[in-house]
């Protein structure tokens, strides 16, 4: 009887145990699907946390991503890593999609597909007010940081090819700022709308754009090679462009027009 009472205990264990390990990932909560985005939560006011107000990733791309997800019947769960990670969350399907402020490279679509262009951006160098930066010339013999694995790091490697730099990376944006301040980086790369919060709120820091085609800095949406989403969520986006949805989010969130 015993024997048997104990053999009974192990099998409630295991199905509870089974029961815990299903994954998150297309999980039927209710009868809505879960779709996983994958983003770097460092990126103001694209993706990032008010940390002193909640743990919440909050900003732009996850408006964006809820109102598509959620026109298609689906619910979001956000998965936070750094900025050269996310391609690989997609390869390797953690992720059903990347909003992350993404540019889509010609390289980046060797390994996954994007949806159209949502947001267009600039380059932008960031130094201290009294470095003396104002033009890419002025970079010679500086160090710059920039984001690892963005495409701003790939503009500083081809600074590098004209002026002589030295090329630094870090993995989360707040780092960039940090070294900046603490003068290990004499100058940071960053996208111009992501830049204004930190030029906004500190002072003793200056900036020029770098005269390049805007939409060579867009964002789009990212999924796996071959995703079936990939053109719902375009086809969701278009809608979002045509009826003003959209641009209601980037009054909300960039305060202007893009
Ligand atoms: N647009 C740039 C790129 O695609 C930078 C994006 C960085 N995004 C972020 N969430 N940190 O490389």
């Amino acid at each position: 009887m015993k024997k048997l009472m104990g053999l009974f205990l192990i099998m409630i264990l295991a199905v509870g145990v089974l029961a815990a390990c299903g994954g998150a990932k297309d999980s039927n909560e209710g009868d809505k699907k879960t779709l996983v985005m994958a983003t770097s939560a460092d990126y103001a006011p694209f993706e990032y946390i008010e940390s002193d107000k909640s743990d919440e990733i909050i900003g732009f791309d996850v408006d964006l991503a809820k109102a598509i997800a959620g026109k298609l019947g689906y619910e979001v769960e956000i998965k936070d890593m750094d900025f050269g990670g996310l391609i690989q969350s997609l390869k390797s399907g953690q992720a059903d999609f990347v909003l992350a402020g993404m540019t889509p490279t010609e390289k980046r679509k060797k390994n996954v597909d994007f949806s159209d262009i949502y947001y267009t951006a600039q380059h932008m160098v960031i130094s201290k007010t009294d470095s003396g930066i104002a033009t890419v010339e002025d970079l010679k013999g500086k160090t710059v940081g920039v984001q690892l694995g963005s495409i701003q790091e790939g503009k500083a490697e081809e600074i590098n090819k004209t002026v002589a730099i030295k090329v630094e990376n870090r993995n989360r944006i707040p780092e960039l700022i940090q070294e900046l301040k603490a003068g290990r980086f004499d100058a940071i790369i960053i996208e111009d709308t992501v830049a204004k919060g930190y030029l906004d709120k500190e002072s003793d820091l200056t900036s020029f754009t770098m005269s390049d085609d805007p939409e060579e800095a867009g964002s789009a949406i990212a999924f796996p090679k071959d995703s079936d989403l990939t053109e719902k969520f375009n086809k969701e986006l278009k809608n979002m462009k045509e009826n003003g949805e959209l641009q209601e989010l980037i009054v909300k969130w960039f305060g202007g027009e893009n």
